[in-house]
Order: structure tokens, then C-alpha cells, then sequence
């Protein structure tokens, strides 16, 4: 493949191998290896229209990590403010030379609308956009899940079958639910999404997961928990849910975490708002994978990178190589 756009386009096959991949990544680190000369030579544009800080930051500690050349973007400061597309920004990136560029936009379907345009000639990798997708987030949800509930060596080769993963909170406006309904789907789990009715898409009766509005009863059979922030920066004012009235219903605190079974692990993609969908005695727990989940975004972008970038391709087929 390509481009990575979007959790619904990998094959059950394409996810393990970049998962494997990623725990290929993470042991070379655990060697205290610095850097991977695989990209070297290679320059990658990080296009940030939209804010961000962990998927930002791990995609350039990744890049840096394979030996890419890496430019950095952000529309804040540049010429987006005076007017212009982004086509004439992509186009711009083109004449200078990148070999793959990495896009966060708060437009739901501009990467693909730059994988698909020929603006410029690259692999595009989703960072996130609107409330479409965040297919690297979902990857390394994935990760840590199989790490923490399979285990790094077992977990080889392996998918997620049978496992439960409720996703709690804000589906409405999250492109993390979506992707790690999609990709989750794919590996064989079992999804519950929780979230007060307001807070649902339409059409999230097609989606191949269950729906619930009752977290209490979704907890005890969980083998993880992820945690949404409220996006009230995409909600109209008038809807926001009032904290007290949100946390007690859809939070987790501690009386919660304690219902969920003593192997299940809470999860949060980040920004987490404390108070809101998670006290701080959860979010600091040693249950909580928060910061763990973001280790686990350099060597899981580190291979989908390396996947699209290192190996030669030949008829839209990444062949693979040894990492190192
Ligand atoms: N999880 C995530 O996408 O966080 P950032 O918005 O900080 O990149």
C-alpha cells in the first residue's frame, strides 16, 4: 500500500505485520540502538493544520529515529493565515522535494483528498482528520493492547480475537473511535461503545460494534477500557454536557475501575481533561497505559514509515526488510 488514510483500508494481514513490525521497532530500542539508518536520505513533511501534541511529536521523534530528514509544518505562522489552499501549500512541499508527508487537518477527507489530487507525488499518512480518522491511533492502541493482554512474544503474529474493548464517551466527534472501531473490528475484537445518545452519529447502528448508554453494565467483561475526551472545541456551546452531570454517568473513577476485571487496562488517546471522563486517581493509576500508549506511537509510527518508505514497492505491494 501507499498511503495510510484511513484503519478501514488494512486487511487483518497488513495490521499484524505493521504491529509486529512496531514491536520489531520497540525491542531494537530497548537495545538503546539511537538511530536506524533506514530512512536515511529520505525527507518527511509533518503538515500540521490542526493542533496537536503526542502524535505531532512522535511522528518526528520516529522520523528522527529512522535517520529521515524531517520538516515541520504547522499552519499557525505560516502562509494558510494569508489565504492560501492546500493545494498551492502541497504543491509549495512538492517543488522542494519530500518523500512522504504526514497530515493533520481539521477537514474530515483532506489527506485523502492529497493522496488521490497528484499535488504531490509521496505516501500520505493520516495524522488525523476532523472526525473521519486517526488510523495511527488506532495502531497503537492495538499495540499496547496485544502487548498488555497477549504479551510482547506471545502476541507475535497475533490479532485480538475475543478480546472486549469499551470505548467510552465523545463517539460523536471522535475520529479515534472510529479508527479503533474499524481496525479493532478487523483484529477480531469485540467493541462496545458507550456514550450518552447525544454524543452517537447516526448511523452508528451500522457500525460493527455494540452500542450502549449504560457504562456500569459494559465494565465487568472489559478487557480494556478507552477513555474519550469531551471535544467541546467541536460542539456547538449550546450542547456542551455540564461536567457534573457528564462525570457522573460516563466518567471513571476509582468505585468504576473497580468493576472492571483485575487483568483490564484504561485507556485514554490524550488530551485527557481530569475531572471530566477520568479522575486522577484512574488517570494515574497502573492501570492506566496513557503514557505508555504514547511510548508505544514512536515504534508503532516508526514502522508504518518504515513499512511505506524503506521497502522497495513493486505493483502497490510494500515488500519488507529487516529492520537495522
Ligand atoms: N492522541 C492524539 O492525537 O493527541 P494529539 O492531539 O496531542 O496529537
Amino acid at each position: 500500500k501507499r498511503h495510510l488514510i484511513s484503519a478501514a483500508d488494512l486487511t487483518r494481514d497488513d495490521a499484524v505485520h505493521i504491529l509486529d513490525t512496531a514491536e520489531e521497532m520497540a525491542r531494537v530500542g530497548d537495545r538503546t540502538v539511537k538511530k536506524l539508518p533506514a530512512l536515511r536520505g529520505r525527507t518527511v513533511c509533518n503538515l500540521f493544520f490542526e493542533d496537536s501534541t503526542r502524535t505531532r511529536i512522535s511522528f518526528e521523534a520516529a522520523e528522527k529515529r529512522l535517520s529521515a530528514d524531517v520538516i515541520n509544518f504547522a499552519a499557525k505562522g505560516s502562509s494558510v493565515s494569508k489565504g492560501e489552499s492546500l493545494k498551492d501549500t502541497a504543491q509549495t512541499l512538492a517543488a522542494m522535494g519530500v518523500d512522504a508527508v504526514v497530515i493533520r487537518h481539521s477537514a474530515s477527507g483532506a489527506p485523502y483528498r492529497l493522496a488521490t489530487s497528484g499535488w504531490i507525488d509521496a505516501p500520505v499518512i493520516n495524522a488525523g482528520d476532523g472526525t473521519h480518522q486517526h488510523p495511527t491511533q488506532a495502531l497503537l492502541d492495538a499495540f499496547t493492547m496485544r502487548r498488555r493482554l497477549i504479551g510482547p512474544d506471545a502476541g507475535l503474529g497475533q490479532d485480538l480475537t475475543g478480546k472486549h474493548v469499551t470505548i467510552v464517551g465523545d463517539v460523536l466527534h471522535s475520529r479515534v473511535a472510529r479508527s479503533n472501531v474499524d481496525l479493532l473490528h478487523t483484529l477480531g475484537a469485540h467493541v462496545t461503545l458507550v456514550a450518552p445518545p447525544t454524543l452517537l452519529p447516526v448511523g452508528v447502528e451500522t457500525w460493527p460494534c455494540e452500542v450502549s448508554y449504560d457504562l456500569d453494565s459494559a465494565l465487568p467483561k472489559a478487557d480494556a477500557v478507552m477513555m474519550l475526551r469531551v471535544q467541546r472545541e467541536r460542539m456547538n456551546a449550546a450542547f456542551f454536557p455540564t461536567e457534573r452531570e457528564y462525570s457522573r454517568r460516563y466518567g471513571l473513577d476509582g468505585d468504576r475501575m473497580a468493576k472492571m476485571p483485575d487483568h483490564a487496562i484504561v485507556m485514554h488517546p490524550g488530551p485527557m481533561v481530569r475531572g471530566m471522563e477520568i479522575t486522577a486517581e484512574v488517570a494515574d493509576s497502573e492501570r492506566c497505559t496513557v503514557t505508555e500508549q504514547v511510548a508505544n506511537g514512536v515504534f508503532t509510527r516508526m514502522a508504518v514509515l518504515y513499512l511505506l518508505l524503506g521497502g522497495k514497492t513493486d505493483g502497490g505491494t510494500t515488500h519488507e526488510r529487516t529492520p537495522g
